[in-house]
């Protein structure tokens, strides 16, 4: 393929990226996005394989054939709840991919570059495995916590602002010797002990990070993996890669700050580790106390029935029971006998961004119903019943008035102050951030135990009937 059309087939790619991009913001375009990104991708890679960089095309297939197979098997088998670890995991293997192409370039026995071309060159590779290093075994620890294999509790060793800010010095240092020492064909010390150091500061980043915090990490490594994808990029000269990892690596960088916001967190101390662990006095975080009033599926059904205004809260548990489809059934129903319902979405419910809003459309939830927090929470003085679906953190009101709870300071959906809350969960159990839930004791909530999809069905009959 001539150079003139692989340029024109990357041009292509990029802008079809871009309106990928476009599509996810919303989810009725969402399909539309990732049928953009696909093709987009078809192209990129058509495009690169037939360009003239490439000439061993058996190690290629092979590669592209193992790849492919491992990423179908991994898409088929991983469940909808387990979908941020497999994000996560597969950020840390952008990452990796970056540190090895970082160690190719500078091993290349066909180098050519000399002056400053060549120090330019030693720079891209310093950084491309330096954040490709950081994004490996952060992604790993985040995989790790996000599955439950690495407790949530984050681990802060003592002074590791100041081990942090060590780190970055000897990076900087190590940067100037290795460049010093490429010059004769040196630094490959200076470069492995940089990769050690960032491979040590991925896990201390991610590991210092409290459980309830996870979000913006899970966003901010998808913003790493895009700058060492641009990084790579860069070593390797190919325009169409410098475009997509500037596109992730800014697309994640907003989505952290986005994130960031809508938790009332300050982006830089959550990446400085230690926010998880409580935001205000340092103190202990208040036991919750008090009586828990059980209630069941006929009386919630009856409660439906008398109620006007219904608003229904989604959170990681209706993702695990997969009750989607039973609520969308009932919301039809109560729809059909004129009650007013609505959906209210916390942006960090579930377990990665737009959770809820995948699940919902996918069990044809209307989008018209379907509200942001902020759309909605001035409206429960108004509400007559609000169910919550298998949520806990983002219905914890502690967040707003426990200043030391690991919450504190996090917006939540205030359905306490409405008339009553059905609560659906299968025991006390505490949320993700491990805190307790003074909403599940308060005078006007019910708490429905049992699987949601389970209790929801037993809703959905009574109300057949
Ligand atoms: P959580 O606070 O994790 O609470 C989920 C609740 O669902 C649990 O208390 C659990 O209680 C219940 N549950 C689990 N399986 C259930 C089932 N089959 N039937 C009924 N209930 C079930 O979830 P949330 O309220 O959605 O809040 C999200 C949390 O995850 C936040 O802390 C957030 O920071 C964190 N997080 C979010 C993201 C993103 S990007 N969304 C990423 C990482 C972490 P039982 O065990 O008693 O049933």
């Amino acid at each position: 393929m001539s150079q003139g059309l692989v340029t024109m087939s990357y041009i292509a790619a990029s802008i079809l990226f871009i309106l990928s991009l476009g599509g996810l913001s919303n989810p009725e375009t969402a399909r539309r996005g990732n049928l953009y990104g696909m093709i987009g991708m078809g192209i990129a890679v058509f495009a690169t394989i037939m360009s003239d960089t490439v000439d061993s095309y058996v190690i290629l297939i092979i590669a592209l054939l193992i790849g492919g197979t491992i990423g179908s098997k991994a898409a088929k088998m991983v469940e909808m709840t387990q979908m941020p670890e497999l994000v996560a995991i597969m950020h840390s293997l952008v990452g990796m991919a970056a540190v090895l192409v970082g160690y190719a370039n500078f091993i290349d026995p066909t180098a050519t570059l000399t002056g400053v071309e060549k120090t330019i060159h030693e720079v891209e590779i310093y950084l491309g495995i330096l954040i490709g290093a950081v994004t490996f075994t952060g992604s790993v620890v985040a995989f790790g916590k996000l599955s439950g294999r690495i407790g949530g509790t984050p681990v802060l060793l003592p002074g590791r602002h100041w081990l942090n800010l060590g780190l970055l010095v000897a990076s900087i240092w190590l940067c100037m010797q290795f460049i010093e020492s490429a010059e004769t064909g040196g630094g490959t010390w200076a470069l492995i002990l940089m990769t050690l150091i960032a491979f040590a500061f991925g896990v201390h980043m991610v590991m210092a990070i409290g459980g309830a915090d996870m979000p913006v990490v899970v966003s901010m490594l998808n913003s790493y993996s895009g700058w060492a994808a641009a990084a790579t990029g860069f070593m390797l000269n190919n325009d169409l890669l410098i475009v997509t990892g500037a596109l992730v690596g800014s697309s994640g960088a907003i989505l952290s700050y986005i994130m960031c916001r809508a938790m009332n967190r300050n982006f830089i101390s959550v990446i400085a580790g230690g926010f998880g662990t409580g935001t205000g006095g340092g103190g202990e975080a208040a036991v919750v106390e008090g009586e828990v009033s059980p209630i069941e599926a006929a009386e919630t059904a009856q409660l439906l029935l008398d109620a006007k205004n219904i608003v229904i809260i989604p959170g990681y548990g209706m993702a695990v029971a997969q009750a989607q489809h039973t609520v969308n059934e009932i919301t039809k129903l109560l729809r059909s006998k004129g009650k007013n319902v609505s959906f209210g979405i916390h942006p960090v419910a579930g377990r990665m961004p737009g959770h809820m809003n995948v699940l919902l459309a996918e069990a044809k939830v209307p989008y018209d119903i379907v509200f942001e927090m902020d759309e909605i929470n001035d409206d429960f003085p108004n509400v007559d019943v609000s169910i919550v679906i298998g949520a806990n953190d983002i219905v914890n009101p502690s967040a707003l008035d426990d200043p030391n709870s690991p919450i504190a300071g996090m917006p939540v959906l205030e359905c306490w102050k409405g008339e009553t809350t059905i609560v659906l969960k299968r025991s006390m159990a505490s949320g993700y951030a491990g805190v307790g839930n003074p909403l599940f004791v308060h005078e006007n909530t019910r708490m429905l135990f049992g699987d949601a999809n389970d209790s929801m069905q037993e809703v959905l009959k009574i109300l057949n009937s």
